[in-house]
């Protein structure tokens, strides 16, 4: 390969967006972290809000939405791909990397990553979907990366429900919101449950509890004090944006400042206006528009290639069980 062709195509490559994608909203939690922490680069969000929530489905659906979300991505075209949902990477990382000629980034490793870096006293506790914590994602995760940690995992599917109501009500920056609405108005019931799910938990002793969903960052105060302000809240969105940075700095594919930098781009399955209405207040910017993608126009994307890669996937854990 000539110098020059190289050269042309890091440039290329450069000048692409990184895209992201979540079931919905929650993944913005993650942009969010990734747009302070590069600022330079496009970015192109989809949220799969018409087929919200990932977490009670099949883990081999939800790896379907990952190809055909991940099939429109690469058509944009794009130079990396972040699964901004713990659920669609517990389903699908594994066979996005193998299918896509990108690097594609999950969250449950750098979430993985953080945590084992925070307990002092190697007692990690991880709450997310059902889908998240049934696979087991995260206790294999921290298991590669310190054997002697020990993960208690929660699966806490109504805090999701939680964060979806309240996104629709109340005005100004979310997480106040969710704070004081926790707070004033759902406060004892809330707490009731929130105490159920998490009890358990603080019982173990774990000093550092991870925010296994991308939804759940924005329950954060609430969380917090139901575990009591010894225990460390890790999100992974701050470390994702980390390894994002670090993949394109090794890859020379860092996006330059000049006038086409830092465009955000945005498009949902779901109902466009609520998007940016809600999305606004999750991300704390306006976002003025958003693009309606059909679902018809996903499911009919992946090639014949990749959907072989899908069966051969679900045929091997068949197998494997
Ligand atoms: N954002 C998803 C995750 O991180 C949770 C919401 C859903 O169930 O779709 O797992």
């Amino acid at each position: 390969m000539s110098v020059l062709y190289l050269e042309g195509y890091t440039e290329f490559m450069r000048n692409l967006p990184i895209g992201i994608f979540d079931s919905g909203l929650g993944g913005l939690t993650v942009m969010r972290e990734l747009a302070e922490a590069l600022p330079d680069e496009n970015i192109v969000y989809l949220g799969d809000t018409a087929r919200c929530p990932y977490g009670p489905r099949e883990l081999g659906e939800v790896r379907r939405f990952v190809l055909e979300i991940g099939a429109w991505l690469t058509k944009h075209p794009v130079k990396l791909m972040v699964i901004a949902c713990n659920t669609a990477t517990a389903a699908g990382l594994g066979l996005a990397q193998r299918v896509f000629d990108i690097p594609v980034i999950g969250v449950i490793e750098p979430g993985a990553r953080a945590a084992v870096r925070s307990t002092v006293n190697r007692s990690v506790g991880v709450i997310g979907t059902v889908g998240t914590i049934e696979s087991g994602a995260y206790s294999r995760a921290v298991r590669v990366l310190d054997a002697g940690v020990t993960v208690f995992s929660v699966a806490t599917p109504k805090f999701v429900d939680v964060v979806e109501a309240d996104l629709r009500m109340g005005p100004g920056a979310l997480e106040e919101w969710l704070a004081e609405s926790a707070e004033v108005f759902i406060r004892p019931a809330f707490h009731d449950m929130a105490r159920g799910y998490l009890e358990p938990l603080k019982r173990s002793g774990i000093d550092t509890l991870v925010l296994g969903c991308t939804h759940f960052p924005l329950l954060e105060a609430a969380i917090q004090q139901v575990v009591g302000k010894h225990v460390r809240l890790i999100s992974s969105a701050e470390e994702t944006a980390r390894e994002v940075a670090e993949t394109l700095q090794s890859r020379d594919q860092l996006a330059l400042p000049d006038e086409n930098s830092g465009i955000r781009h945005f498009a949902t399955t779901g109902d466009p206006v609520e998007f940016a209405r809600i999305g606004s207040r999750v991300l704390r910017q306006r976002i003025s528009s958003v693009d309606k993608v059909d679902l018809s126009e996903l499911t009919g994307l992946p090639s014949a290639r990749l959907m072989a890669a899908l069966e051969d996937e679900s045929a091997e854990e068949a197998t494997c069980g």
